[in-house]
């Protein structure tokens, strides 16, 4: 929430900032923890999604462990409160020297995700005297249900080994004496809220699991991935994503063994929700059908409209009314660069503070500096109030 205290404050500070909500943050750290708890679950946050210091120490201190997609978010993570031992390392494209980075670290796994990167990892690990742990992150050709750009889980992406190289992949675990198999990676894609798609995972989890344990393997852990979605529609009524539903559908549908594990890889159900863009209104532009309120943040600050067609909710902080109907764009040179269209809001002015809300995952991390604009800093509502 952005108190009216909070809102005093901005008169104070430069525009544009990340305001993180640490209530929320931790309101929904905790709801995570007592449902894995009760559930059996656990998880392994995605430290992509937002790789901010004070988040990541919130999210470790309350005992969640991490996923990390390079050798620099593995030192992150242990810089900022993880376990080594329970870090997951993920990615398409691990190089020698982060697979060396794991390696020295000591995570708990690598997620491979080719029958080349088992190789290498074996090749390294032996050099290195050392075994490495792996999973493997088969493609469940399931349908995500989301945007194409972060459905990562069906036939022709470039993430996981389809079923169609399994009796390869078999005989090179088979081979490789340096890689101790633990278990199965799955991963769908982004931003999922039909349940439906997490029962689907369910079942393929269930039927890899047979097929790699009638070739022999010991299938210790299942892994289903991250992709829990959050409502960027309706963010500050139905802020807590849906974690008791994951849970529930994940009991419904998959029965462990004994010893055996069930994992996933949450990023941004986690964090979405507690980050709101603070932007000014450098110009009120009249058109001559349109508005437009042209702010001072734009693709630099949240690259999701402009990469993914994604929709955040917009609103006037300064001004509820009257009511009119404008565009609110960015202060980049790309007609992309749009945060709303055809936003019914409150009469914009030079000057209003805009919040563009749910802005906690895969925002701040994909900041970039183009025109030589200043990165946005984070300002946190435990400093302000
Ligand atoms: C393997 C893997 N795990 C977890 C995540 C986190 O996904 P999300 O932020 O949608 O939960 C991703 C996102 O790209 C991923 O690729």
């Amino acid at each position: 929430m952005i108190t009216q205290s909070a809102l005093q404050s901005f008169n104070r500070m430069e525009t544009p900032f990340f305001y993180y909500d640490m209530d929320i943050l931790r309101a929904t750290v905790e709801k995570f923890v007592s449902t894995l708890d009760k559930y059996g679950v656990t998880a392994h946050y995605a430290v992509k999604a937002n790789s901010n210091d004070r988040i990541l120490k919130t999210i470790s201190g309350a005992g969640i462990k991490a996923e990390c997609a390079t050798g620099n978010e593995i030192t992150l993570a242990l810089a900022n409160g993880f376990a080594a031992d329970g870090i997951f390392f993920d990615g398409v494209a691990k190089t020698d020297k982060e697979i060396i980075t794991a390696l020295k670290a000591g995570v708990e796994l690598f997620n491979c995700e080719s029958i080349q990167e088992l190789e290498v990892i074996d090749a390294i690990a032996g050099g290195m005297g050392v075994k490495a742990a792996i999973a493997v992150r088969v493609n469940p050709d399931v349908d995500a249900k989301t945007h194409k750009y972060i459905t990562t889980g069906t036939e022709e992406d470039k993430f996981g080994i389809s079923s169609w190289a399994f009796d390869e992949l078999f005989a090179t675990l088979a081979r490789c004496r340096n890689l101790q198999f633990t278990g199965i990676h799955m991963h769908a894609g982004s931003q999922i809220t039909d349940m439906n798609v997490y029962a689907e995972l369910c079942k393929k989890a269930s039927e890899f699991e047979k097929l790699f344990t009638q070739r022999g393997f010991d299938v210790k852990l299942l892994n289903l991935g991250g992709g829990l979605g959050v409502d960027y529609e309706k963010p500050l009524d139905n802020w807590m994503p849906d974690i008791e539903g994951l849970c529930r559908t994940i009991s419904q549908n998959i029965s462990l063994k004994p010893g055996q594990t069930i994992h996933i890889e949450p990023g941004r159900a986690m964090v979405a929700n507690c980050a709101h863009i603070i932007s000014r209104v450098v110009y009120v532009k009249e058109g001559l059908k349109k508005k437009f309120a042209i702010l001072d943040c734009g693709m630099h600050t949240l690259i999701r409209p402009a990469l993914y067609q994604a929709s955040h909710k917009v609103e006037n902080l300064s001004c509820r009314e009257p009511l009119e109907k404008y565009d609110v764009v960015g202060c980049v040179c790309e007609s992309s660069d749009t945060f709303a269209k055809g936003l019914l809001g409150g009469a914009p002015h030079r000057g209003d503070f805009f919040a563009i809300h749910s802005a906690g995952a895969y925002g701040q991390v994909m900041n970039m500096r183009y025109l030589q604009r200043d990165l946005a800093p984070a300002v946190y509502s435990d400093d302000i109030k």
